[in-house]
């Protein structure tokens, strides 16, 4: 499915997200800390578009992912940026290979976020910090309402203008109201080799970053 949408990924991103896509990432970046020198992974990094990001702090950012055709999109757009072909479920890294890792808008579309999570654990060192950025569950009933109404209905339409797969689209609201709220994320990730876990909520809970220690 990545494979097919990744031509016009970046675009399509910033015209349903109404550009908000942007401040998320570097909301992300500044919830990882990094420091110069540090090495983070970037898991479900794309076309590397939030892999690219972290490596404004100066940190050695490297992005892996599962679709090649997201991968090859990113090397046109973004030669500079190191990516990586594997799977948030075997990452070919050695146990304690990084300081930090996140994933953004992928842990949801990977089949088992259990041990998505317990294999970052695993490649980051003890100490070493996790965030997830991810869609959430708006906290005011009313923008909820307003919001789902957009996701199910408008973001569909809209996709079929600017996507090349639009079909992708409608997965993507699908998922993202089948996706645990903040506290059940929360929980999830505490269960994976994570302490510390705490979440703040961007654009009234349209994404929530959670934050995490490996222990
Ligand atoms: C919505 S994109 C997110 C890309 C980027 N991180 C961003 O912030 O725009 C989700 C990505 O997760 C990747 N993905 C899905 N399952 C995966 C897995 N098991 N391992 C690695 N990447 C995976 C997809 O190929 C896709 O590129």
């Amino acid at each position: 499915m990545f494979d097919g949408v990744a031509a016009r990924y970046d675009l399509t991103n910033t015209v349903l997200s109404f550009g908000q896509d942007r401040s998320w990432r570097r909301a992300t970046r500044a919830a990882l800390g990094l420091r110069p020198g540090e090495r983070v992974l970037d898991v479900g990094a794309g076309t590397g578009v939030s892999t690219e990001e972290l490596a404004h702090s100066g940190a050695y950012a490297v992005g892996a992912d599962l679709s090649l055709g997201m991968l090859y999109a990113g090397k046109r757009t973004r030669p500079s940026v190191p990516l990586l072909a594997g799977d948030a479920l075997r990452l070919p890294f050695a146990d304690a290979s990084f300081d930090a890792v996140t994933i953004s808008f992928a842990l949801r579309n990977v089949n088992d976020t259990a041990a998505a999570l317990a294999e970052l654990a695993r490649v980051t060192r003890p100490g070493g910090r996790l965030v997830v950025c991810e869609f959430s569950t708006p906290v005011n009933p009313a923008f909820r309402t307003v919001y789902l109404s957009y996701l199910m209905r408008s973001l569909p339409a809209v996709a079929r203008a600017v996507s090349s797969n639009p079909d992708a689209y409608v997965y993507l609201a699908e998922s993202i109201r089948a996706w645990p709220d903040q506290a059940a994320l929360a929980a999830r990730i505490g269960a994976a080799g994570w302490g510390r876990v705490a979440w703040r909520n961007l654009t009234g809970g349209v994404v929530a970053l959670h934050r995490a220690v490996r222990n």
